[in-house]
């Protein structure tokens, strides 16, 4: 795995019809489906776009290869995908926001979580779930796995997210999806996972036109 330098942050669920609306190197997506118990080839199935939201974390401040960011590498994907599908976004935030802002003392604190198996808090309510067939989730790559707040996200909704389309994307520099797809099926029982998404954080604030043809063609693929 990659030891990188970056940081940052911001909560709400933001409904499609209250929000108005970029390089990189698109990494490939994941070319296979991966439900809890089995792999799929499934493509999707046409939504209506209220029943898709977009929940992801995603940090500001200093960031490997961008130097100090306003706007997360993620959360970045994150609104493509909601401009392209019309989808709520939903922003895990942390409820004790214990992140450092510069990079190399966030990679330590974000170590010290994945080895403590730590569950960190998020802040705010979750929207209401039962609403939503797809929920596309996305985050950083952190040491090779969703940070910790995910699975915190995971655990808290398992119920919720039984019987969802779950599609997984992330930013990195260098890890791709890094099994996000198979970590996910596992933390929720229930759910099909479908093919990821991996953006280039650094392409996420240099090369935005990209980033959002690359989501664009992703999530036609999916189906959507
Ligand atoms: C704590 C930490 C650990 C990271 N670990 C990896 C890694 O294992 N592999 C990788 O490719 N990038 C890694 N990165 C880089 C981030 O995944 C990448 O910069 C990402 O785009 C940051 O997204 P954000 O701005 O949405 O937080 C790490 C960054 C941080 C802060």
């Amino acid at each position: 795995m990659l030891c990188l330098m970056l940081t940052g942050c911001g909560q709400t669920v933001m409904p499609a019809s209250s929000r108005n609306s970029s390089e990189t190197e698109t990494t490939s997506a994941t070319q296979t489906s991966v439900t809890a118990s089995e792999t799929t080839s499934e493509t999707g199935t046409e939504e209506s776009k209220s029943n898709i939201l977009v929940v992801y974390f995603s940090r500001t401040g200093e960031q490997y290869t961008v130097g100090v960011i306003d706007k997360g590498n993620t959360a970045i994907v994150a609104e493509a995908i909601a401009e392209r599908t019309g989808a709520d976004l939903f922003e895990v935030i942390p409820e004790d926001d214990h992140y450092p802002m510069t990079y190399k003392e966030l990679t330590d604190v974000a170590k010290k979580e994945q080895n403590n198996n730590d569950r960190p808090k998020y802040k705010g309510d979750v929207p209401d779930l039962s609403g939503y067939d797809t929920i596309f989730i996305g985050a950083p790559v952190w040491w090779g796995d969703w940070p910790m707040i995910m699975y915190t996200f995971f655990e808290n909704n398992s119920g919720e997210l039984s019987g969802k389309k779950l599609i997984p994307f992330s930013t990195h520099e260098g890890s791709g999806l890094s099994g996000f797809d198979k970590k996910l099926a596992s933390a929720c029982p229930g759910s099909t996972v479908l093919n990821g998404l991996a953006v280039r954080g650094n392409d996420c604030q240099n090369k935005q036109e990209d980033v959002r043809n690359k989501v664009n063609e992703w999530v036609t693929g999916l189906g959507y």
